[in-house]
């Protein structure tokens, strides 16, 4: 089968399409034909090992797993020994574990415990969109921030992957005004899926503006954590998903205290990805898609992915 394979770090040269096994699913494992995948920040860090942190992830000279691609949506083909869960033929999406990526590719084996049933109004390609980013908005606003129904929301970053899907969470888990914040070519997509505010960041700085919000949700992380109290309520959460410079994520670290602070890097299970589905079905999440490449051009996908203005998601096609 075709796999976009990487066996140094560096810039996106490194990927190439090469042709590989096939594999063979394990008990616990469905081996699915993968008919989208979904490009994260997560995978130029692999890719490049930056921060240098990332080699301890996956190898200090060159990496142990030559397979990047975390997000995926399919068919599949068949079940593992001890499969309960799935059938051939069944369409399902779902992110794969760390120790395991590998989606960028034709074919993929997955523990059952990650994938669900893609939602039928779904497109492989929209479906490969959500779950790495929708797993990190969620648990961000719930787990690290603490949502709570008629709450003052603020997102940082509104129109990024992981962004465009914390605006509508906010609103879907009972925020009361979503506030995001994007620069002057997003206002109206930020607005569209549902921010009720939006501050353009190239125009207005949300920490000097006067107003303080319950939870602010930081996918960006370039802001100090002076810039965050200033704009908290006096109980208020900040939870910061990303970081600009290791200077910021230290700080954040260090001097956040219990209000502000770095969430844990989001984690990928079925109940989750199960609460994710139920908004999808409802329509009240939609997946935002700003491109769509073949496998092959990968590279491209994640060179364009680097330069940080991507609308919503980068979406990889492998069955079009
Ligand atoms: N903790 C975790 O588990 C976890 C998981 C996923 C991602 N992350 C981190 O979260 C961050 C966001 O990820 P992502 O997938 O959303 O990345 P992304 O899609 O590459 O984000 C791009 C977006 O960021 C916006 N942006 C850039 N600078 C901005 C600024 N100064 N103010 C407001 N928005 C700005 C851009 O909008 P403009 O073009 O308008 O500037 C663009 O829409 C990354 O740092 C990533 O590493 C963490």
């Amino acid at each position: 089968m075709k796999a976009i394979v990487y066996t140094k770090y560096g810039s996106p040269d490194v990927l190439q399409l090469k042709d590989v096994e096939k594999p063979t699913p394990k008990d616990n494992q469905v081996l699915v034909k993968i008919h989208a995948a979904s490009t994260n920040p997560a995978d130029w860090h692999l890719m490049r090992a930056e921060p240098f942190l990332a080699r301890l992830a996956n190898g200090l000279f060159k990496p142990k797993n030559t397979r990047l691609g975390a997000d995926v949506a399919g068919r599949v083909e068949a079940v593992g020994s001890n499969g309960t869960q799935f059938q051939v033929g069944d369409d399902v999406f779902g992110e794969l574990p760390l120790n395991g990526l590998g989606s960028f590719a034709e074919y993929v084996c997955v523990p059952e415990e990650l994938l669900a049933l893609k939602p039928a109004k779904l497109t492989f390609e929209q479906a490969a969109a959500v779950p790495l980013a929708a797993f990190t908005a969620l648990q961000g606003l719930r787990d690290k921030g603490q949502i709570k129904p008629g709450q003052k929301v603020l997102i940082n970053g509104a129109s990024g992957g992981v962004g465009t899907f914390a605006v509508q969470i906010a609103k879907a888990l009972g925020a009361a005004e979503v506030t995001g914040v994007c620069s002057t070519r997003n206002l109206e997509l930020v607005r569209s899926i549902g921010a009720d505010h939006v501050i353009d960041y190239t125009k207005a700085d949300f920490t000097q503006n006067g107003q303080q919000y319950d939870l602010i949700f930081d996918a960006v992380g370039n802001r100090s954590v002076a810039d965050f109290k200033r704009a908290l309520s006096p109980n208020g959460i900040c939870a910061v998903a990303g970081f600009t410079t290791l200077a910021r994520l230290f700080q954040v670290l260090l001097l956040g205290g219990k209000k502000i602070g770095l969430m844990a890097t989001a984690k990928a299970n079925k109940k989750d990805l199960l609460v994710i589905k139920e908004l999808l079905e409802a329509g009240k999440v939609v997946p935002v898609i700003d491109r769509q490449y073949p496998l092959a051009e990968t590279a491209e996908a994640i060179r364009y992915l680097e330069t940080g203005r991507a609308r919503g998601k980068v979406v990889i096609t492998v069955v079009s």
